[in-house]
Parts: structure tokens; sequence; C-alpha cells
């Protein structure tokens, strides 16, 4: 005989269960709406692509591709893998559908699952949602490095998310970095001994993550060492020092933060991040920047690109934990029919109060009236309606608002219009 056993959803992986399912949606409606106010378009994307396409575009020595991918052979002996973000995948449609001759900047965003495995905690997981922005054309202007911060600014108004931070840098170009890493990498050598096992490993494979460190001994280290903002070409200096006066002319507030250099290899020029407060360590909600080269990088034609991915479980998590979260709408009707007779009457009262977008629970089977309105009360819901064989003798129908028990007789058609009428009104 096989034992019984229950599963579990795997390490790193959680159901998003009702009602903050509800609320996931509302935020995803919200973006939908920001997004594409600024004239974006949706673009779904496949969930796992080449494991080359990843390796390439964030870099073989990143964390992301050297220790968090979930990769795997597939049957005809392919490396796959779960993608880990989705720009990489933005780049490869863009360049597969010749998306370079549509006019204008091609402007798209995207929502949906990204795998990496992590070591799972608050805020951090090995299967997490995204909703992210791609800006790809000819033009590198500022204004689309203003303007894509300041969708975001207004997506994190709008969803009440008060207390965050725009922290924004500029990591240089192929002309001036390379300089720069090479400086750092100088310096950093000197203090090698004074620096922990990570650090040191980066001075060789990626000395500008030192930066990154959060190890406190190391920070008064950091403080020390040679900043970007002194070895930018002149072309990025100007570029940084007009997105800057770009913000202020969008009211857009923002911090400096030269230690600003993202774990993904793609960045040029701009990076910026969004902090929450009240997420304890994993507090980056969103994260982004420019990426002129990548596209050539993966066989395309020259071409400028920006974006930003905001991580939706921490900004749904620093929304509710802001005590910002609208209030849901919730059941509207509970249909309370007692016999077989005035079932007909409740099954067609019922589809026409869903025609009018009222949420209705018609229970499958006859109930007592005692447990019928229980049951409603339990559900939450607004009003019960009830439909007993008087009722549907007379045409009229007694709706009960069961917060308050006050009670309205209504014929079919005053009734349809009432309910529709306070549905709007509540915005339920
Ligand atoms: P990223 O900084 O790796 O950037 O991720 C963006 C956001 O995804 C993070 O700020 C965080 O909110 C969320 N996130 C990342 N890993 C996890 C995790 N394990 N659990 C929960 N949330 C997570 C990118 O992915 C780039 N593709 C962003 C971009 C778009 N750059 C240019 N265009």
């Amino acid at each position: 005989m096989t034992e019984k056993r229950q599963f579990r959803a795997i390490k790193g992986t959680r159901d998003i269960l009702p009602p903050d399912s509800s609320l996931w949606n509302w935020f995803e409606r919200a973006a939908r709406e920001v997004f594409e106010s600024y004239n974006f378009r949706e673009i779904r994307l496949p969930i796992f692509e080449e494991t080359d396409l990843f390796a390439r575009s964030i870099g073989a020595d990143t964390d992301v591709v050297g220790k968090e991918m979930y990769t795997f052979e597939d049957r005809d002996e392919s490396s796959i893998s779960l993608r880990p973000e989705a720009t990489a995948s933005v780049v490869r449609a863009y360049i597969e559908h010749g998306m370079h001759t549509l006019p204008g900047n091609v402007k798209l965003y995207y929502i949906g699952p990204m795998f990496r495995r992590e070591r799972p905690q608050k805020g951090r997981y090995r299967q997490f949602y995204q909703i992210g922005a791609e800006v790809l054309g000819q033009s590198d202007a500022p204004a689309i490095d203003a303007e894509v911060l300041e969708m975001l600014v207004v997506l994190f108004k709008r969803a009440g998310l008060a207390l965050i931070t725009l922290s924004v840098n500029s990591i240089g170009c192929k002309q001036c970095r390379p300089k720069y890493v090479e400086v750092l990498r100088q310096e950093l050598l000197k203090v090698k001994d004074k620096l922990g096992a990570d650090s040191q490993r980066r001075i060789e494979t990626n000395p500008l993550r030192v930066l990154d460190s959060k190890l406190p001994e190391e920070q008064p280290i950091i403080e020390t060492l040679p900043r970007i903002s002194d070895h930018l070409c002149a072309a990025c200096r100007q570029h940084f020092s007009e997105l800057k006066d770009e913000l202020n002319l969008r009211g857009i507030a923002y911090e400096e933060n030269w230690r600003l250099v993202r774990g993904l290899d793609y960045y040029t020029r701009t990076t910026f991040e969004v902090t929450a407060e009240g997420l304890g360590s994993q507090n980056a909600v969103c994260g982004g920047g420019r990426y002129d080269g990548l596209v050539e990088l993966l066989g395309g034609h020259p071409t400028k690109g920006i974006g930003f991915a905001i991580g939706s479980d921490r900004a749904i998590l620093s929304i509710q934990e802001g005590g910002q979260a609208p209030k849901m709408p919730g059941l509207g009707v509970f249909v309370a029919w007692m016999s077989a007779a005035t079932y007909p009457a409740a099954v067609r009262i019922a589809r026409k109060l869903r025609e009018c977008g009222i949420a209705v629970e018609l229970p499958p089977e006859a109930m007592k009236f005692k447990k019928s309105l229980g049951l409603a009360d339990k559900l939450g819901a607004r009003y019960a309606l009830i439909i007993g064989e008087d009722e549907v003798t007379s045409g009229t129908y007694t709706l009960k608002r069961l917060a308050d028990a006050e009670q309205k007789k209504l014929n079919e058609n005053d009734l349809l219009e009432y309910l529709e009428s306070e549905r709007r009104g509540s915005g339920a």
C-alpha cells in the first residue's frame, strides 16, 4: 500500500491566496494603467530561455548566473534556464522581431514570475514576481531616464507607497568605466588584507561589487575608495548632470549614491534603486538602469536601452505594512433562497446582478433561513437578498443590509437599479 503523504510548496515558493491576491491584482492593474498612460505596451515573454542568453547578458560571473539560476538539460540536451529576470528576454525579443524598425522608441512592460535560487527570507523568494518596463531605441536622452523614473514614482504614489527613497548613480560607459575599475582595483589591492573573503575575490572578478558590500567592518574602508563620479568621461558626466536637472524639473526627489553599482553586468551610465521602509534587509523594491550596449552584445543593431523591475512581493509587503492597502470590494449579495419553488427566481436574479458587475453568491442547495443568513454574514456579504415563496408570488424581494440589518422591499427592476447605484457609489 502506498503511504499517504502531504505535499508542500517548495522552499522559497509560496501560494498567494485570497484576499491577498486581490491586492496583487489591484497593484498590477495600477501598474498597467500608469504604464499605458506613458505609452508603454505589454510584452508577454516565455518563462524559460536558452541558458546562454542570461549568461551573456547578465554576466557569467554574477551571483545571479553563477549561483542562482535554475538550469536544466532539456530532452534534446540543450541547456535551458528559468528566467532570473526579464530584460534579457525583452532584448532577445526586440532583436528577434526586428523591433528596431518600429517608429520612435519601443516602450514595453511585463508582469510575471522570475526564479533565483537565493536563501529565502522575508521579502526574498526563489519564485518572485516582477513588474518591469524597458525603453529601447536610438536615443539615450536623459529625458528618457527621467520619464521612466517619473512613471515609477507616479505608480508608487498611486499605490500608497509613501516612504520610499530613490537613489541614483552613473557608473559610466565602456570608455571611462574600465579605467575607473582599474584605479579601484589598485586601491583595493592595497587594503586587501582588511577585506572579507567575498570582497577579496571580487577584487579580481568584479571590483565594482565590493562597493555593494554590507559588511560593517568594510564600511570605513569603502568610504575612502575612489569614487566613479570623479572618473566619468565628459559625455557621461554631462548625461548624469542633465538627468539630475530633468529630475528636478519633474519634481522627483532623489538621493545620489555613488556606491549603487547593481549586480548585473549589462548596466551603463544611469543606475537606480528604490528602497522602502519597514522591509528589513530586503528593502529594495525596484532596481534598474541603462544598458546601452546590450542589444549589440546579443547580436542586434547598436541600440540604447533603459528600464527597471519592481519586486511585486516586496512592494505589496510594503503596502500592507504601511497600512495603506485599499479596502478590496468583497461579496456584494448573498442570495438566500429556501425552497425549490423559489430557485428559478434566485437563479434569474443572481445572473442579472452578476451581469451588472455585482459579486453574488448563490448557494447550490436550499438552506434554512437562519443558516442562510448566518453564512451570508460569515462570507462578509454586504447584502442578503431574501427570496421566499411570498416574495416570488408578490414579485417584491427583501434586501437586507447585513451591517445594520436595514431592510428594503423592492421589485426586480428597482432592486437591480438600487444595487447598481450602490455599487457605483461604494466603488464595489
Ligand atoms: P534586480 O535588481 O535584480 O534587477 O531585481 C529587481 C527587483 O526585483 C529587486 O529590487 C527586488 O525588489 C526584486 N527581487 C529580486 N530578487 C528577488 C527575490 N529573490 N525575491 C523577491 N524579490 C526579488 C533586475 O532584475 C533587472 N532586470 C531590472 C532592470 C530592468 N534593469 C533594466 N531593466
